[in-house]
This record gives C-alpha cells, sequence and structure tokens, in this order.
C-alpha cells in the first residue's frame, strides 16, 4: 500500500512549536503579511531574519513527540511505500528518524542566496549578512517558501499523490494551498483519505475519514493499527 502523509504545525504543536494560526490570528505575535513575504522582507530584511533566526534557534529547544515517532515507525516498516510531505519548516520528523520527507515550504536549517539561488544547510543567524559558502555573495535569506512563492517539490508530490492508495493529513487547518487541495487531488486518482487533527480542518468533509484529537495520541493510534494488520 502507497501512502502520503501530509503533516501541518499541529503535528509539532505538542513539542512546543507554536502553530500558524492562533486564536489572536498572530503567528508569534507577527501578522504573517509581515514577516511571511518577500515584499515584506524586502522593506524590513532585519525583521525577518530575526523572526527566522527566533525560530532556528528555538529548535534547539524543543524534540519530536510520539506522532513524528510514530511516522518514523511506520517509515521503517513501508520504507519507500510511505512518503511524509511536510508544510513544516522544523526538523523534527528527522529528528524521529523519518527520512523520506519532503519540506515543501522550506526548512529553517537551510538558507537560499539571493545571488546564485543555491541553498545551503545553514544552522546559525542571517541577521549579520554572511557569505554564501557557494558564491561568497552576502545574500543569503531563510530558505522558507513565503506567500506568493511556489512550493518545492510540487512535481514529486504530484507524482506521489497520483500513485497513492492511502492520503493522511495531520495536523493543518486545510486553509493554504497547494497543500489544502492535497486531498481532492488523492481522492480524484482514487486513493482513500483519512484526516487527524485537533478539530475539523477547512477541508474535512473532503476527506474519507475523519479523526479529532491530539496529534500525539490519534498518529500512534493510527500507526498501530496499520502496522497490527
Ligand atoms: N494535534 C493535532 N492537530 C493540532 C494540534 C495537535 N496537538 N494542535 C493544533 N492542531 C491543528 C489545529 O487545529 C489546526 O487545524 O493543527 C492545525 C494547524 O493549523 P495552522 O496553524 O494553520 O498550520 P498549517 O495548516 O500547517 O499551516 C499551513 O500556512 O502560514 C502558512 O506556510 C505556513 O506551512 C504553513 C501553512
Amino acid at each position: 500500500m502507497r501512502i502520503v502523509v501530509l503533516t501541518g504545525a499541529g503535528i509539532s504543536a505538542e513539542s512546543g512549536v507554536p502553530t500558524f494560526r492562533d486564536a489572536d490570528g498572530l503567528w508569534e505575535g507577527h501578522r504573517v503579511e509581515d514577516v511571511a513575504t518577500p515584499q515584506a522582507y524586502d522593506l524590513k530584511p532585519t525583521t525577518v531574519h530575526r523572526f527566522y533566526d527566533a525560530r532556528r534557534s528555538a529548535l534547539l529547544q524543543v524534540e519530536p513527540n510520539q506522532a513524528h515517532h510514530a511516522l518514523a515507525r511506520l517509515e521503517e516498516s513501508c520504507g519507500d511505500q510511505l512518503l511524509v510531505v511536510t508544510q513544516n519548516i522544523d526538523d523534527l520528523h528527522e529528528r524521529a528518524g523519518s527520512s523520506r520527507v519532503l519540506h515543501m515550504h522550506g526548512e529553517l536549517n537551510s538558507a537560499l542566496c539571493r545571488g546564485c539561488r543555491q541553498r545551503s544547510r545553514w544552522t546559525s543567524d542571517l541577521v549579520d549578512h554572511p557569505p554564501c559558502p557557494r558564491c561568497g555573495v552576502s545574500e543569503l535569506r531563510p530558505d522558507v517558501v513565503w506567500f506568493g512563492e511556489i512550493p518545492y517539490e510540487m512535481d514529486r508530490i504530484h507524482d506521489a499523490l497520483l500513485r497513492a492508495d492511502l492520503f493522511v493529513s495531520i495536523g493543518t487547518a486545510g486553509a493554504v494551498y497547494p497543500a489544502a487541495g492535497f486531498v481532492q487531488a488523492a481522492a480524484s486518482y482514487g486513493a482513500r483519505t483519512l484526516e487527524l487533527n485537533l478539530q475539523p480542518s477547512e477541508g474535512t468533509d473532503y476527506f474519507s475519514e475523519a479523526r479529532h484529537g491530539p496529534a500525539g495520541e490519534l498518529v500512534p493510534a493510527w500507526v498501530e493499527s496499520l502496522l497490527s494488520r
């Protein structure tokens, strides 16, 4: 059985990583458009750098939770029949042991050079304009896909959705496209679809089945039931 799992901020919530759409509509005190658009970066690069630098260093304070570990166990058993597509820019899937992970919205631990367009692994601050390790130009920005930019790996994701028997969405509000449209794409190609989320997502009606509760409980239970079959 080929499985595609889409994850969002909700899977990392129990690790202590804040989700995007809190009750006050702010992302760690910022309006999304002030820190997650190319226009914001052009206008206030220092503000944007400080925001992502703080989030990158905050990664050192958090650990993968039971949901990340359960997906890593599933990969151990399914191998290349499982693909995790994440909207998250944290590294918690990898730290739990998953290796087949596509970061469609980029990664905090990566920098993108606006000079040579190359991506480099990056784990320290960017605010002081360090030179690109590849071309030497001091034009590194967070390697994060902002609103108005095209997500990474769309061809591979589309191919996996086309061949999936099961599509599972975990911890995402279903508010941001193209990820919010994956359920309809997978279903139209013949996959069964399952939502695991704290509450019904915006697209909950598109799923063949939905279970609501914390990912740290729902995901291990789902994985164990699959592995025991
Ligand atoms: N377990 C499961 N789900 C949870 C939990 C939890 N412990 N806590 C929160 N959730 C759910 C919320 O109910 C919500 O539906 O996770 C979802 C998180 O939604 P968002 O904060 O909107 O995050 P996400 O859907 O990943 O955002 C998508 O939007 O801002 C952009 O690029 C950014 O990747 C991000 C994209």
